[in-house]
C-alpha cells in the first residue's frame, strides 16, 4: 500500500504540488489526469524519489521514503517498482533485448540464462516479436513506447507506475496497452498508478480516478462518481474531452 500525506514539491519559487493526500491500495488501478504541465509526472517521480518531495510523507508498505531513508532503504523499495517514462529512456546504445533485460540483473535473483526467454514473453504481451536484436534507434515511435513498457514490467513489480502509457500510439495499440494495464492488475495482482492526460483511458482503466489542478486533487473518485463530479475543474476537462453528460 502507498499511503501519501500532504506531499508538497516545488521548483524554486514554482510550487508544482501543494498538498496531495490519498492513499493507494492494494490492486488498485489510481489514475491521475489532468492538463499538461500541471505536475502529474512530478507527482509520479515523487513516489520513488526520482524527485525529493519538500514536504509530506510517502509510506510504501509502512516504509517511509519522502524525505528520510538511507540509499540503501530507498533502493530497497525502488525493487518494487516497475516504471513506464513519459519519454521512453531506453538506452540508445544497447539492443531491445538488452534494454528489456536491463532490470533483471537487479531486480530479480533469475539465472541469466532464462532472460532472453522472458524478454521475448514480455515483448509478445505488448505485441512485438523479432525485434530483440534491434536498437531504439531503428524503432518507431510507438515500438519504443512497448519496449518501455516491456521492460517496466520486465522483473514483474508489485507496483508499477505509468507516465503516459499510450501517448503518441495509434488507437489499436492503445487498445493492446490497455489491456496490458488492466490483466497486469487482474493476472498479477499488480499494483498500479497511470498518469495520463486522455480521460476517456482512465475512466475505462481506473479503481479510482483523480484531477489534479494547481498543485492539489480537487477530485478523487470510482469513474461512475467521477463523471458526475459538479466540480468546475473536471466539468472542463470532461468537455474538452468530449465526455461531457449531454
Ligand atoms: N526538474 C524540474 N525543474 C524545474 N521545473 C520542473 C522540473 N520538472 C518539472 N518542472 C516543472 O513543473 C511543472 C510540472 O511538470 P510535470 O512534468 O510534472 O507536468 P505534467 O503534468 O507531467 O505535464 P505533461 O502532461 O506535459 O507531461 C512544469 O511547469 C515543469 O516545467
Ligand atoms: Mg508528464
Amino acid at each position: 500500500m502507498i499511503e501519501i500525506k500532504g506531499l508538497g514539491k516545488a521548483f524554486g519559487e514554482r510550487c508544482i504540488l501543494k498538498d496531495i493526500s490519498v492513499d493507494i491500495k492494494e490492486g488498485e488501478l489510481f489514475s491521475v489526469i489532468g492538463p499538461s504541465g500541471t505536475g502529474k509526472s512530478t507527482f509520479i517521480k515523487c513516489i520513488i524519489r526520482l524527485l525529493r518531495p519538500d514536504a509530506g510523507s510517502i509510506m510504501v508498505d509502512g516504509q517511509e521514503i519522502a524525505t528520510t531513508g538511507s540509499e540503501f532503504q530507498l533502493a530497497k523499495v525502488r525493487r518494487k517498482f516497475g516504471y513506464l517514462f513519459q519519454e521512453g529512456a531506453l538506452f540508445d546504445s544497447l539492443t531491445v533485448m538488452e534494454n528489456v533485460a536491463f532490470g533483471l540483473k537487479y531486480l530479480t535473483d533469475l539465472p541469466k540464462s532464462d532472460y532472453p526467454r522472458i524478454v521475448k514473453e514480455k515483448l509478445a504481451l505488448v505485441g512485438l516479436e523479432d525485434v530483440e536484436h534491434l536498437k531504439p534507434s531503428e524503432l518507431s515511435v510507438g515500438m519504443k513506447k512497448r519496449v518501455s513498457l516491456a521492460r517496466s514490467i520486465a522483473a514483474e513489480p508489485k507496483y508499477i507506475l505509468y507516465d503516459e502509457p499510450t501517448t503518441g500510439l495509434d488507437p489499436v495499440t492503445t487498445g493492446m496497452v490497455k489491456d496490458l494495464i488492466t490483466d497486469m492488475r487482474a493476472k498479477l495482482g499488480v499494483t498500479s498508478v497511470v498518469v495520463t492526460h486522455d480521460l476517456k483511458l482512465a475512466l475505462e482503466i481506473s479503481s479510482r480516478v483523480a484531477m489534479l489542478y494547481e498543485g492539489a486533487f480537487v477530485e478523487v473518485g470510482e469513474p461512475a462518481k467521477f463523471r458526475q463530479s459538479e466540480n468546475k475543474e473536471v466539468r472542463e476537462f470532461m468537455e474538452i474531452s468530449d465526455l461531457s453528460r449531454k
